[in-house]
This record gives C-alpha cells, sequence and structure tokens, in this order.
C-alpha cells in the first residue's frame, strides 16, 4: 500500500524538469513531509550521511535516487575518489577554467554569470545534480593555499561576482554550494582552527559573499572545517539555524565540509542537514541511531535534520530528472567551445599588468627568452578544486606560434644566454593548493631565478602564477614589466600571450593588497609561532582528526585587506583594484547630480553620481571605475574607505562616456552590535572615486540627516 501510494505521488513530482526551481521552497517541503511519512526509522537515518563519498543520501526504492555532487568552483572535476566509479559515467572532457581569483580580478560581474553557466551546463553534462562551490571565503591571509578558489579580500567585489555566478549557474539547473560557512581562512591545519571573529566583521566582512548567494537562490552551502568561536561550524546552532538560517535568511539545503563533525547530538540539533562524505569515524563514539535509541534526540529531530535535503531536491526537479534518467544531458557537449570561449575572455580580462615601463606589448621581432616554470604546462591549483581539463595550451606552444623562430625556451639560462636575449619573459610563482599553507615568500631557486635575469636584463618582464600574493618586493622595482597571471586555465596562456603581444588590451584589477612584507598583515600571527612553513613536509593536517584546537584571533576586526593597511599607514608593494592598461585614462568631472548645495542621502532618495571617463590613449580599453565610501567622523570603528560599486567601462581612443552610480543608506553603514542591524550614523561622509584604492581622482562630500 506504501509503495502505491508513493508512486502516485511520484509521478506528481515527474512532471517537471526545470531549469529553475519547479516551486517555492514551503511547496517543496510540504511534498518533502509526505514523502517522509513514508519512510522507515532506518531509512531517515540513513538520509543522514551521504552515499559514496559524493552522492546525496537516497532510497532509490521509494523514488529518492542519490544525486551526484561534484567539485567544484572552477569546473567540474569530473575525477573525484569514490568508492564504486561505477555509479557515474564520467564526461569526456570538461572544461579547466581560470582559477577563481582570476574572476575576481576581471570586475565583470557580467563575466562571472557566463563562466556560472558554463561550469553549470558541464555538471548537467557530467550527470551532476550539484557542484560543491562557488568557494567564497574572504582572503585574510596571504598564505593560505586555498585563495585561488575564493575571490579576494573585498566582500563588495566579492559579493558581485557571486551573485552572478550562482544565478548562471542555477539558471542551468545545477544547483550551487556556497562554502566554506564560516570564517576558514587558513589551511594551517584546517581541522584544528578556531576563527576568533568578533560580530561586525563577521557581518561586514565574511557573510556579505554568502548573503549575495542567497539572495540570487543558492540552493545548497557547505559548512567548514574550523570552529567559529569555539563551535565547530558544521555543528553550531549559532552558526546554522541562528545566522545563516536566521540573520541571512537562507531557505535550502546545509552540509558538512568532508569528514568535519565530532558530536552528532550537536549536529542533529544545529540545523545541519547532512553529513558529508558519511563515514564514520573513529572518534565520533554514538551514531544518530544510538542517540534515538537512548532518547538523547527524538525520529522527529531527525526528520527535521533530512527535510532540507529532500525538499531542495524536490524543488529544483533532481529527483524527477535522476529517475528519468535525464541527468546526463549529452548534447551540451556542444557548448564546450563556447565555454573555452568564456574561460578565455576570463583569463584575458582577469590577468593583471602591474609595471609596464612601456616595453609591453612586444613586437613579433622581438628576440624573446622565455625562462623559469610552467613553459611546457599549464599552472593550476591543487585539491577539490583541481580540474584537469583537455588539449591544453601552454606558452611554448602560443609564443612559439606567434614569435615563431624568434623566441626561445630556457628553463634556467647562464647570465650570458639572458643578456643576449632582446627581451626575457621570466615566468615564475606558487603552485597552491588546498590544506596546505604556503609561505608568503618564494622559493629560495625560483627567487634566484628572477634576480638573475631582472640583473642581467633590463628587459625582463616577469610573468607571476599563484593564488594570491607572494613576496615580489626586492626585485618587483627591477624588472621592466610584470603580468599577475594566476592559474589561467586550459586555454588562459593565450589570453596571456595576446596580452604579451598586444592583441588583448589588459583590464585585470587586484582583487587583493600584495604586501611588501607578510609581517605587515593582518594575519601574520595566524600560524603558531615556531612552526616554519617553509620546512612544513606533506599535508600535516590531514590526518589530524582528533577535536584539539588552536585560535585564530581576528583581532583587526573590519580592518581586513585594503582596509588594514590604510589604517595603519602601511606602505604596499600593490594595492587593492590596482591594474594598468596599454591605453591611458582620464576621469574627470564627477558630481553628485541631486539637488542642494549641500548633497543630503535620505531614506527615500538615493544620490545619483556621475564622472566622466576619456579613453586618453591611442588603444581601446577597459577601465574599472571604482566607487569607495568614507565616513567623515566615525563614532565606531570605521575603515578609512570601503568599496560599495564598481564597474567596468569599455572605452574606444579619444571617446569619453559616462558612468553613474546609485549610493544608498545600505552602503553607508556598518554592522551595530549593540542593536545587531545595519545603522548608518548621521553624519558627514565622503564618496570616493578612483581607479584603484589608492588612486582616487575626486572625493564628493555628503551627509546623513
Ligand atoms: C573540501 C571541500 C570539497 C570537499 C569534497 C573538502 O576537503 O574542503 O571544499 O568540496 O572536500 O571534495
Amino acid at each position: 500500500m506504501k509503495r502505491l501510494l508513493f508512486s502516485a505521488f511520484a509521478l506528481a513530482i515527474c512532471a517537471t524538469v526545470s531549469a529553475q526551481p519547479v516551486m517555492s521552497y514551503e511547496e517543496a517541503e510540504a511534498k518533502a513531509n509526505e514523502i517522509i511519512k513514508t519512510l522507515t526509522l532506518e531509512e531517515k537515518l540513513s538520509m543522514t550521511q551521504g552515499h559514496n563519498r559524493f552522492f546525496f543520501p537516497g532510497v532509490p526504492e521509494k523514488g529518492l535516487p542519490y544525486i551526484y555532487t561534484t567539485d567544484a568552483s572552477m569546473g567540474v572535476k569530473n575525477k573525484q575518489k569514490m568508492h564504486n566509479a561505477n555509479e557515474i559515467k564520467l564526461a569526456e572532457r570538461t572544461t579547466q577554467f581560470p582559477a577563481f581569483i582570476m574572476l575576481a580580478a576581471t570586475f565583470n560581474p557580467n563575466l562571472a554569470y557566463k563562466y556560472g553557466h558554463a561550469v553549470g551546463e558541464e555538471a548537467r553534462m557530467a550527470g551532476a545534480g550539484v557542484i560543491l562551490g562557488p568557494g567564497m571565503n574572504i582572503y585574510r591571509n596571504a598564505r593560505c593555499g586555498r585563495n585561488f578558489e575564493y575571490l579576494g579580500e573585498d566582500p563588495h567585489l566579492a559579493a558581485s561576482i557571486i551573485y552572478d555566478y550562482v544565478t548562471g549557474m542555477q539558471s542551468t539547473g545545477t544547483l550551487a554550494c556556497a562554502k566554506h560557512f564560516l570564517c576558514n581562512q587558513t589551511e594551517f591545519y584546517r581541522r584544528r582552527s578556531n576563527s576568533i571573529v568578533d560580530e561586525r566583521a563577521i557581518m561586514e566582512i565574511y557573510t556579505p559573499a554568502f548573503k549575495a548567494a542567497i539572495d540570487a537562490g543558492v540552493a545548497t552551502v557547505m559548512t567548514a572545517y574550523n570552529q567559529l568561536n569555539g563551535e565547530w561550524t558544521g555543528q553550531s546552532k549559532y552558526v546554522i539555524t541562528d545566522l545563516l538560517r536566521g540573520t541571512l535568511g537562507f531557505k535550502g539545503m546545509v552540509m558538512s565540509d568532508w569528514n568535519s563533525i565530532y558530536d552528532w547530538k550537536d549536529v542533529i540539533l544545529s540545523g545541519q542537514n547532512l553529513d558529508m562524505p558519511g563515514e564514520d569515524a573513529f572518534y565520533i563514539k554514538k551514531k544518530p541511531a544510538d542517540l534515538v535509541a537512548e532518547g538523547v534526540v527524538t525520529e522527529k529531530d531527525i526528520e527535521n535534520m533530512i527535510r532540507p535535503t529532500i525538499a531542495t531536491c524536490i524543488r529544483w526537479g533532481l529527483y524527477d530528472r535522476y529517475n528519468s534518467g535525464k541527468q546526463y544531458d549529452k548534447a551540451l557537449e556542444a557548448n564546450l567551445p563556447a565555454h573555452l570561449e568564456v574561460s578565455y575572455q576570463t583569463a584575458a580580462e582577469g590577468t593583471v599588468l602591474l609595471k609596464n615601463n612601456g616595453i609591453l606589448p612586444l613586437a613579433p621581432s622581438t628576440k624573446l627568452l622565455v625562462i623559469g616554470k610552467w613553459l611546457d604546462s599549464v599552472p593550476h591549483g591543487g585539491g577539490a578544486a583541481r580540474v584537469t581539463g583537455y588539449n591544453h595550451v601552454t606558452l611554448m606552444m602560443t609564443l612559439t606560434e606567434s614569435f615563431g623562430g624568434n623566441v626561445s625556451f630556457v628553463e634556467k639560462p647562464t647570465a650570458e644566454r639572458l643578456k643576449e636575449a632582446d627581451v626575457v619573459l621570466c615566468v615564475t610563482g606558487t603552485f597552491d593548493s588546498e590544506s596546505t599553507e604556503r609561505p608568503f615568500e618564494m622559493n629560495k631557486k625560483d627567487e634566484a631565478l628572477v634576480r638573475l635575469a631582472v640583473e642581467n636584463n633590463p628587459n625582463t618582464i616577469v610573468l607571476v602564477h599563484s593564488g594570491s600574493a607572494i613576496n615580489m618586493t626586492a626585485w618587483a622595482d627591477k624588472c621592466a614589466a610584470l603580468l599577475y597571471g594566476w592559474y589561467p586555465g586550459q586555454n588562459g596562456q593565450k589570453a596571456i600571450r595576446d596580452i604579451i603581444i598586444g592583441k588583448i588590451n589588459p583590464s585585470g584589477k587586484l582583487p587583493m593588497t600584495i604586501e611588501r612584507n607578510f609581517a605587515d598583515s593582518p594575519a601574520a600571527n595566524s600560524v603558531p609561532v615556531g612552526f616554519d612553513l617553509a620546512k612544513a613536509k606533506g599535508n600535516p593536517n590531514e590526518k589530524a582528526f582528533h577535536p584539539w584546537t588552536y585560535d585564530i584571533h581576528y583581532d583587526e576586526s573590519v580592518l581586513v585587506g585594503y582596509r588594514w593597511y590604510e589604517k595603519k599607514e602601511i606602505k604596499t608593494l600593490f594595492p587593492f583594484g590596482y591594474g594598468l592598461s596599454y591605453t591611458s585614462f582620464a576621469l574627470n568631472k564627477a558630481k553628485i547630480v541631486n539637488k542642494g548645495k549641500v548633497k543630503t542621502l535620505t531614506d527615500e532618495k538615493p544620490l545619483t553620481v556621475t564622472i566622466q571617463l576619456t579613453n586618453t590613449g591611442t588603444m581601446a580599453g577597459a577601465e574599472v571605475v571604482q566607487l569607495y565610501i568614507a565616513e567623515k567622523n566615525p563614532t565606531v570603528l570605521r575603515p578609512n574607505k570601503e568599496l560599495k560599486a564598481f564597474k567596468k567601462v569599455n572605452v574606444e581612443p579619444g571617446k569619453k562616456t559616462v558612468v553613474t552610480f546609485e549610493v544608498d543608506k545600505k552602503m553607508c553603514s556598518y554592522w551595530c552590535d549593540k542593536n545587531h542591524s545595519w545603522t548608518a550614523n548621521r553624519g558627514e561622509y565622503e564618496l570616493l572615486i578612483g581607479t584603484s584604492s589608492a588612486d582616487i581622482v575626486a572625493v564628493l562630500p555628503f551627509v546623513i540627516q
């Protein structure tokens, strides 16, 4: 009888397969309740833990198939470590996109939409219902091995990119997963760290990107490995129920990061929905079944825990898709060339030109010597986010195409060889990866090669591939040009080549500050004293499941990134938002167009600001116009200024365009930790408009009354 009842219900939910949610979350919850009524206690308990390492749990005989999830933000990994790999038919090829930090460097949310859409399509192609990304932990610490998976140091920039990425991805019917919630800024003993963070920093710095994902309708969230203020995020009621669902308004399902829970009672009562991958760890003494048997938690508690997983899958039509065998959309393979184009465009717009004495772009007749790393391979980050890709384009391939016999490649040249070249391109950087923290300092051999090059050939261009900042202080002023090329994806070296030859005009901007010394960073003390990262071998964290912790004090509070360096008046090597072009721009005629001598912002009336951008050079190019806001005499700690809006605009040489911004009160507010809400004090403020956090060309006063 039960079975019959269920089939009728399954038919009802099979009716539509759609790229958008097929019903509201509330309707889906009601349907989930009907399903839950048909499940035995054992089946309900089975729904609390993942299946075969990368699947949501299911009860296939009752119409709940296992749903395949795959890493990560930067493409479909397509190579997960499963117990039974036959449960999924791997896609033949998936695109290795540029690193997420490179997407942030584009300052282009429209591109983020296309990128998310492309990854979403590839997930559909590969039979995955859920992508285990995007990652959006704020860059606080240059040494964090996962910065390349995230979007830099500024919450507004990260939120702007995330909103469009999630919208683009989920428009394909692939569910996104906002991770890692929350305050997961280090990979050093990542299962042992306890981030001590105040409420203002949580709200102003660490949650806006998650809030943007929620506003975009993100279907799932992954908690983190670390503790936040003394509680494991994967089993904290404060983190999951109060903050994520309450304050931020998330409706959907939450899963743990892989092997990151310690106490099932806390897990069940925290609002957590799924333990991934769901393999019982030796240190967890009591299992959900024991706790129900002992009356510590009730069957109802288990139902509450699993409902969002079932409701989310129903809401997005995932059960229908899998039950009708439509999870593999092979027809989308035809879109792979278009995805490559998105990947190329991201690398083209995300490469940051940090210095150019005029040497770039290069003429094809230049006798070019290319030295260093990754000459015949594509640099990439490691860990869960690593996507293999196909048809990789290397520098050797692409530069040979343009420079023919004029280019030669020597990993470690002699001083004489360096002197002979017209121009040297020195490729250097770091391999960054999940679960490792890496030194800010370059490794000695790499640094020695850069120095040898700049000392022997004044026409040395340095190309850095890395997931975050490295120490370039000793040689940055000696090179002729400096390009930050991150991890550019499978065809990104083609875009970098096109920048080198001037086919593309660079327009990337730094999504983080590059320090002169790591001691300057607010996160300088995040690794316990006495531990030398340079000597750390392998992966000390991974075997360390025991729940002892060490504290990381986020003492800088809201002063992360440029907010810190500006307040402390610390000189940096390159500021946030900085990046050069082959053309020149002028920004002028900034004005607040609202009436009145004193420009006043009220609840009812936002300010409208305009500024004229002129391309004063000879090449078409794009500039990122950045708008920061500062409160003049704050009564609480406030950064000197904060990015609140930006626009990336293409302008033809000799042409002008007017850039317009709307400024409302929310953009001026801080999180008041006394009344737990956003507050904009009355008083004087300034709008600061420029082309980086350090290059402000217009300051416009206004008041809030
Ligand atoms: C990572 C997650 C990832 C998961 C599955 C974990 O180690 O922290 O970001 O999604 O593994 O691969």
